[in-house]
């Protein structure tokens, strides 16, 4: 039996039952193997949830890029590590081999160094999907530089409130970059962004589109030139296994963005050990993730993972709709994709095209598919499974979150069988349990409940940076002594698990998790706003969609409302990014509310859901006469 690689059920259930029992000998074994450590740990797990507070593999040293990079240089140095498709398919690809990345980003990490960059800085990265974003990513760990990838979709708010919030010493950008048939001017936004903040020193700049961009002396600097002239080598910084290695940012329920603190040893033996298994990933495979970076996706599944398994990780620069519908399938067949994995919003989006777009294609090469974000509904999931895998590639729905790392339910693809809408059974090392709302664990098959892991696993998040209080509150207050998704479950007659959604105020959108508190601010910043509510409204192509609640200030006087949503959504786009603009927004007289004041989103759901004939316990509210006023205007 082979604790890191999976192969059949039967094995499954063996790894699994050996990692809860034995949870410590299971970790240990799969991380003496498989990597590379300076020295090894002292201890492999302390853990105490009350505090909270987790350690894995307390005393050892390595670093990350050692095992993502050099590691790889003597049995595969010219094979590629990364290979780039861009926005443009006239534009040809990139197949950078693990030796050029190595000498790649230790030129960077030199650079970094040489603009005082040091162990525990936090270097903000906001670059578009090229390759110098995982470059800098790894230029960053080779140093023992803190990164935080921000997304290039976010506003230059979003980015400012970031940098801010972790205290960065750096930004690492670009000129612009492509998006289909458009062109955006990051460096721009960086500049505006950078207008509220002190804390940077340096910026620099990678050139993508050739535009003509303000470079303030001093401050700014082209990359290009710096890389040219740094050293080809750079030893790197031995860390240890608890160091940080990354903050990457996701929305809560207030308006502050949540810093998730990633560290290194355990981060990187989880993302690699489920890397393996859950894409059953094998030496010549070519494994493509279509998501961006700047989400926990991208660095756990296109850069860490599978860099730590030596595989070639495909980086797409472009989106799923230019030149045409068909451009995921052709670059499928081009590259002789073997793994592939995306978004059941991509899916549904796609489906909705003429199939002569997937037909065109050989995907013969396709053995594995993977969907992440969010529940993929039964039609996506049928369609993805006929005409993408043929019938004949399983089909992992991976579910896990930025604070996890890593996968944590799903299948494993040619031993679990898979269920549509099902992301089946946890992998090894996790151990999910259904709660009821007083508190107590729902035993038994057939029950749905929240979500919640009672046992630390490798890669979870130790903490919110700058706010460890908040971490507990968040997470580890809700049910005692577990760690709590804020995800719904159910678990069928074997076991199988199915996620039904978000229980809290977070919407997922498009695969993107929002929090409705800081769409409220943003809202309630226009001067014609007194208070404001969003809830989600189930969306085809979306999953879920925004409906606002909106109540102006003075009542009764005319205004033209079109052009106070526009106003609206332009102030979302200003503070968070367009991702979250509402899609309806209907003015109201009041709001439902409880006696104590809370919001009885419950209700406000319930109608932008059009589903009003039942609208459940009402008794509480202070003000039901205005449920019937709203539900008259709703849109
Ligand atoms: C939330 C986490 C993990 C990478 C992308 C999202 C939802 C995620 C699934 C899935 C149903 C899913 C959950 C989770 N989610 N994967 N396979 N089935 N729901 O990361 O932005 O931190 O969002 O995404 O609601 O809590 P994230």
């Amino acid at each position: 039996m082979s604790n890191y690689h999976i192969k059949h059920l039967e094995e499954y259930f063996q790894v699994y039952r050996k990692s809860v029992r034995y949870p410590e000998v299971f970790w240990e074994e799969v991380a003496e193997e498989h990597f590379l450590w300076r020295k090894k740990w002292d201890k492999v797990l302390e853990w105490d949830f009350t505090k909270p507070e987790i350690k894995w593999f307390q005393g050892a040293k390595l670093n990350i890029t050692e095992n993502c990079l050099d590691k790889h240089l003597y049995i595969r140095g010219d094979k590629t590590a990364i290979l780039f498709e861009p926005n443009n398919p006239d534009e040809e690809a990139q197949h950078i081999t693990y030796n050029q990345l190595h000498e790649r980003v230790c030129r960077f990490a030199n650079v970094l160094k040489s603009k005082g960059i040091q162990k525990g800085d936090r270097v903000v990265i906001y670059l578009p999907m090229i390759p110098e974003l995982a470059v800098s990513v790894l230029a960053c760990a080779r140093i023992g530089a803190i990164h935080s990838v921000v997304f290039a979709g976010f506003s230059s708010t979003a980015l400012s409130t970031r940098i801010n919030d972790c205290q960065a010493k750096m930004v690492i950008t670009s000129d612009g970059s492509y998006r289909g048939s458009k062109t955006i001017d990051l460096k721009g936004i960086v500049d505006e962004g950078l207008e509220d903040c002190t804390t940077v020193e340096n910026v620099l700049v990678a050139k993508r589109i050739n535009s003509d961009i303000d470079m303030k002396s001093g401050r700014d600097h082209w990359l290009q030139p710096l890389l040219d002239n740094a050293p080809t080598e750079c030893a790197p910084e031995i860390m240890d296994a608890e160091d940080p290695l990354f903050i990457l940012y996701t929305s809560g329920s207030t308006g502050r963005p949540k810093g998730m603190l990633h560290t290194t040893g355990g981060y990187m033996v989880y993302t690699a050990y489920t890397f393996k298994n859950v894409f059953q990933y094998k030496e010549n495979d070519i494994y493509w993730c279509t998501a961006d970076i700047g989400w926990i996706t991208g660095h756990s599944y296109i850069v860490y993972g599978p860099l730590a398994n030596g595989a070639t990780t495909v980086m797409f620069e472009g989106v799923p709709s230019y030149p045409d519908y068909g451009r995921f399938w052709e670059i499928v067949q081009k590259h002789k994709i073997t793994q592939f994995y995306t978004a059941p919003t991509a899916i549904r989006a796609l489906a909705k095209e003429n199939l002569d777009y997937v037909n065109k294609y050989d995907l013969s090469s396709l053995r594995v598919l993977g969907t992440v974000g969010e529940p993929i509904n039964e039609e996506a999931w049928h369609w993805y499974n006929d005409n993408i895998g043929d019938k004949k590639c399983p089909i992992v729905d991976t579910w896990w979150q930025t604070e996890t790392g890593g996968i944590l339910i799903s299948p494993v693809p040619f031993s679990t069988p898979t269920k549509p809408t099902y992301a089946t059974l946890p992998l090894p090392g996790i151990q999910p349990a259904l709660m009821d709302e007083n508190g107590n664990e729902i035993k038994g098959n057939s029950v749905e409940g929240r979500l919640c892991i009672k046992f630390p696993w490798p890669s979870i998040a130790r903490t919110i940076w700058g706010d460890h209080e908040r971490y507990k509150n968040t997470y580890f207050s809700a049910f005692d002594n577990k760690y709590f998704t804020g995800d719904g479950a159910l678990r069928d007659e074997v076991g199988y698990y199915r996620i039904t959604g978000r229980v809290d105020d977070v919407i997922i959108v498009s695969g993107h998790n929002l929090g409705t508190a800081p769409i409220e601010d943003s809202i309630n910043e226009h001067p014609a706003v007194a208070e404001s509510a969003i809830v989600g409204f189930p969306h085809d192509i979306k999953g879920n969609a925004l409906y606002g609640y909106v109540i102006l200030k003075e009542t009764g006087e005319v205004r033209d409302r079109d052009n106070l949503r526009r106003e609206i959504n332009q102030l979302i786009t200003d503070h968070i990014g367009p991702i979250a603009k509402l899609d309806k927004i209907q003015f109201v007289p009041g709001l439902p509310k409880t006696r104590s004041g809370k919001i009885m989103r419950r209700i406000l759901r319930k109608i932008a859901s059009k589903d009003t004939s039942n609208l459940g316990d009402t008794s509480t509210l202070l003000n039901p006469e205005v449920v019937e006023l709203i539900i008259k205007d709703a849109l």
